[in-house]
């Protein structure tokens, strides 16, 4: 049976760190994937969280299933972080959420759901969007397009050509949004052009699925939730696919969230069952631990305090490392100007490297990036800032 399987490509993003580890060079960096590190390159466990389980182990009684959209503390507690308790999309009851596995699972089950209950409905993502948007989607059934985000010439957002297209989706499609951060390029529509996105897409009965994996990593998190609130508008129906990976540093416990908003709480209901038996038919039900760590942190105003203080400190790191880069690049002679990578808001830098320049810095220097130039910058550190800057000088 085994025999004429061949070999499949490597993941853009998750293949590097493979390659990485591989890597026998001494001073191997490794920007691939979006894993925040320390100024001392760890990728640590937040305080907070430290509490949380401590506090778990000692009050948690049963290791029993979960239900299948997981605890309902947790979907209380994640609306109420995007919206706020006041919300009318909480107090109506008109959103319901499903703890998934990580905001990957989340958007599997989403394009899932889409597939089986919306027969003919195409996703569209930006261009370029995240490189695993496609393979989920595809593995869901959805068919995908493509509308235009990104300038080139300007580093930031095409908005015209932006809007333009996503007047001519057709009634009954989705449009992928990135809540905040967008990942790759870090350039986010402002508020304004929020709302006039938002009025389009409702205007022509086209639903849009918030992939909102970076709150808190932007501008703040209530600067980064702006977009969802401008879209979320009373009637309007969306999808909300959350990752608390990277906010909660909680990479490796697979904690996401699955948010339906229907017109009213009748009609969510509905919407949630069909997701429900999808995810029975998947993983059943979800793994426990990472979203009672979300849930016990946002239920106590000490532990909330804290993570907010880690997040900011998270955030605070990163942009001091925007700085650094782009002043480290001038110092090794690079005139090529950066200053546009200072704007950029989250995890990534855009850089506008080619595929050559990128292949170089791995296979000569030991610098991995992914292929579409985008670099973490949240994995540059002090003390791998010159070496960086210098193998990019050199490749430029
Ligand atoms: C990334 O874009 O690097 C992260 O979202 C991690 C991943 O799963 O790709």
């Amino acid at each position: 049976m085994f025999e004429s399987v061949e070999m499949a490509a490597p993941d853009p993003i998750l293949g590097l760190t493979e390659a990485f580890l591989k890597d026998s060079n001494p001073k191997k960096i490794n920007l691939g994937v979006g894993v925040y590190k320390s100024n001392e390159g760890v990728t640590p466990i937040l305080d907070c969280v430290k509490q949380a389980e401590t506090k778990l182990i000692s009050t948690e009684k049963t290791k029993g299933y979960k239900p299948i959209d997981g605890d309902p503390a947790y979907g209380k507690a994640v609306l109420e972080l995007m919206f706020g308790a006041d919300h009318e999309v909480v107090t109506s009851g008109r959103a319901a959420t499903a703890h998934c596995p990580g905001g990957t699972g989340s958007l599997r089950v989403a394009g899932e759901y889409l597939a089986n209950n919306h027969k003919g409905a195409t996703i569209w993502v930006s261009d370029p969007t995240w490189a695993n948007h496609g393979n989920v989607f595809a593995a869901a059934g959805l068919p995908i397009k493509a509308y235009p985000y990104f300038d080139a010439t300007t580093n930031g957002l095409n908005f015209d050509a932006m809007l333009e297209a996503l007047k001519q989706i057709p009634a009954g499609d989705v449009v992928l949004l990135h809540g905040c951060c967008h990942n790759p390029t870090g350039v986010d529509p402002t508020t304004q052009q929020w709302e006039q996105i938002g009025d389009v897409l409702a205007a022509n009965g086209v639903t849009v699925l918030l992939d909102f994996a970076y709150q808190g990593f932007g501008l703040g998190l209530e600067e980064d939730a702006q977009g969802l609130l401008a879209l979320a508008k009373p009637g309007r129906e969306m999808i909300i696919c959350s990752s608390f990976s990277k906010n909660f540093g909680l990479y490796n416990e697979r904690t996401g969230a699955l948010t339906f908003v229907g017109k009213d709480a009748d009609t969510t209901t509905k919407v949630m069952s069909q997701a429900k038996k999808l995810i029975r038919a998947n993983y059943s039900n979800p793994p426990a631990h990472g979203g009672a760590i979300v849930s016990t942190i946002l239920a106590d105003s000490e532990l909330t305090a804290l993570w907010k203080k880690e997040l900011a400190d998270m955030r605070d790191r990163i942009n001091g490392m925007r700085e650094l880069f782009v002043e480290t690049l001038k110092a090794k002679g690079v005139t090529r100007d950066f200053e546009f990578i200072k704007q950029q808001l989250g995890m990534f830098s855009f850089s506008g490297l080619n595929k050559d320049q990128v292949n170089t810095l791995k296979t000569e220097h030991g610098v991995y990036i992914v292929g579409s130039g985008r670099i973490s910058v949240a994995g540059m550190t002090p003390s791998n800032m010159d070496y960086l800057c210098e193998s990019i000088a050199a490749v430029l």
